[in-house]
């Protein structure tokens, strides 16, 4: 029978995008359909896709909401089906999706996602116009409260919570628990409260019938004080509810063969032709094209996450050989700031672009020989699976779904031909750069390399396993 599901997110790809979230909630849906999952995502209409409304359906009226009239729109682009919250005075802004023109969290972002929290509870009990879900799945901090708003209802509607990075709780005052029709009586240790705050994640970590999160390792870590960020408590209280589940990456729009951005399209039959998608890249930064020097690069929100500070210090050693370097990314001002500093000091062998580019990465994984991932933490990681799928080396330090999804180019790899990438650990400088030695080696024998880049091109990447899990716990709460 088919099970109906809503999921609540802030992100959903392509329309509105600011990591790996988006990227997720974007691909899923589709997916499920062949497990007969019919998905629909609620998600903010802010103003940047406020040209979705356009041709959409109301579906219901709320009234007066947090503050000012909320309706929700019905409408269906890119094989997904949404349910836009039309709530002017909370999402018709100049800005990001989470910070203002100042690069600020917006002050109201507990209103913000806290109605989309409400309304997935809401349409849980009640529906829409013609729909009521089977089962919710609500995704990170920003749809935290939905399952506290559903049990505060005596509500029975499943909910499972994905946690796509801990890093971010969504902890607030307590003194707008009012405004966010609270109960107070959740205002406890085993409820919403968190040192004297509310905190939005660990609310739905309380209260969700089950939660995931994006890799094996990471559920494993996040029990841990070293990756829990206070919240391992929690997580081990419910580690009988908590399943990693790795990420895949959305394979109609990450498929060398048939890429729009690429300057040449390409499969691992024909790997030759990836070379134009470097001569691209290299043109693009004005970079000097010697032929026979790898092109590393880096797409990242630029955040200590990412590690990228300790590759600024492994770079130089890299670059004196000759390597190319680019980066695209954006996020943490001294960071911007050190690698545009590090392009002007190898004018010829460094380029950079802080900005956000959807089509610019495409072309980059295209055309890099491999890519940089030195997380100091990685849930799952979506670049490195983006880059096994192009041919590009994925260069990861061992954490998260990094761990869970590149093979070591060791001796035992290499014997077992079946290496498709480079880790290292612990995540420092020092094995960073060796990592980038190991790979300068195996480069400069051509064979080798084309070897471990088929490898990394026919590893799995997409959803297939994932969604079938996905969909197994879906069945499994709407059934108990
Ligand atoms: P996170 O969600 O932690 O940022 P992921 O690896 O899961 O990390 O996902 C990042 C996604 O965002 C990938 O699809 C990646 O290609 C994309 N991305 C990151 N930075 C940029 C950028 N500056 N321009 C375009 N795409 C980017
Ligand atoms: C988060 C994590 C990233 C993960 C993404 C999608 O942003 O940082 O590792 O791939 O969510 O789940």
């Amino acid at each position: 029978m088919t099970l109906k599901l809503l999921c609540v997110a802030s992100e959903c790809a392509p329309f509105v995008k600011t990591g790996g979230l988006a990227d997720v909630v974007g691909a899923l849906g589709p997916v499920l359909d062949a497990h007969d999952v019919q998905s629909r995502v609620l998600l903010p209409l802010y103003r940047q896709i406020a040209h979705l409304a356009s041709g959409a359906t109301e579906v219901m009226n709320a009234g007066s909401l947090f503050g000012g009239p909320v309706r929700v729109m019905a409408t269906s682009e890119n094989d997904t089906d949404l349910l836009l919250i039309d709530a002017p005075h909370l999402y018709d802004r100049p800005g990001q999706i989470y910070l203002n023109e100042s690069g600020q969290d917006w002050a109201d972002n507990h209103l913000r996602f806290g109605l989309l929290s409400w309304l997935g509870a809401e349409i849980g009990r009640n529906g829409v116009t013609g729909w009521t879900p089977d089962v919710i799945h609500a995704h990170d901090w920003q749809a935290g409260l939905t399952p506290v708003y559903l049990r505060q209802t005596d509500s029975t509607v499943p909910c499972v919570l994905t946690i796509h990075n801990i890093a971010f709780q969504g902890n607030f005052p307590a003194t707008t628990m009012g405004n966010l029709a609270l109960d107070p009586h959740g205002f406890t240790q085993d409820g919403f409260e968190y040192f004297g705050q509310i905190s939005f994640l660990k609310g739905g970590l309380m209260q969700a019938d089950k939660i995931t999160t994006v890799s094996p390792t990471y559920a494993r870590e996040l029990m841990t004080s070293e990756f829990g960020m206070g919240l391992e408590g929690v997580l081990a209280a419910r580690h009988s509810d908590l399943s990693g589940i790795l990420n895949g990456i959305d394979l109609r729009v990450w498929n060398p063969e048939t890429d729009p951005a690429l300057a040449q399209t390409y499969t691992s039959r024909t790997l030759n032709k990836k070379r134009a998608n470097k001569q691209a890249v290299l043109d693009r930064f004005g970079l000097d094209a010697a032929t026979d020097a790898p092109l590393f690069s880096v797409i990242s929100r630029l955040s200590e996450q990412k590690g990228l500070d300790l590759a600024l210090h492994a770079l130089p050693a890299l670059l004196d050989k000759g390597a190319r370097f680019v980066l695209l990314g954006s996020g943490a001002p001294e960071l911007e700031q050190a690698y545009v500093a590090l392009a002007a000091r190898y004018p010829d062998q460094v380029g950079v672009q802080i900005g956000f580019d959807e089509d610019l990465a495409h072309l980059i994984q295209a055309g890099a020989d491999a890519t940089l991932i030195p997380s100091r933490f990685e849930p799952c990681g979506l670049t490195q699976l983006c880059a096994m799928r192009y041919g590009t080396l994925p260069i990861v330090s061992v954490t998260g779904g990094l761990a869970d999804t590149v093979i070591d180019a060791n001796e035992a790899a290499l014997a077992a031909g079946c290496a498709t990438g480079f880790q290292f650990a612990p995540t420092t400088a020092a094995k960073l750069g060796d990592a980038l030695e190991r790979a300068m080696t195996i480069y400069s024998d051509a064979k080798l390399w084309q070897k471990i880049q088929r490898n990394a091109m026919k590893h799995p990447v997409g959803w297939d396993v994932s969604a079938l899990r996905m969909a197994e716990i879906y069945r499994d709460m709407a059934k108990a």
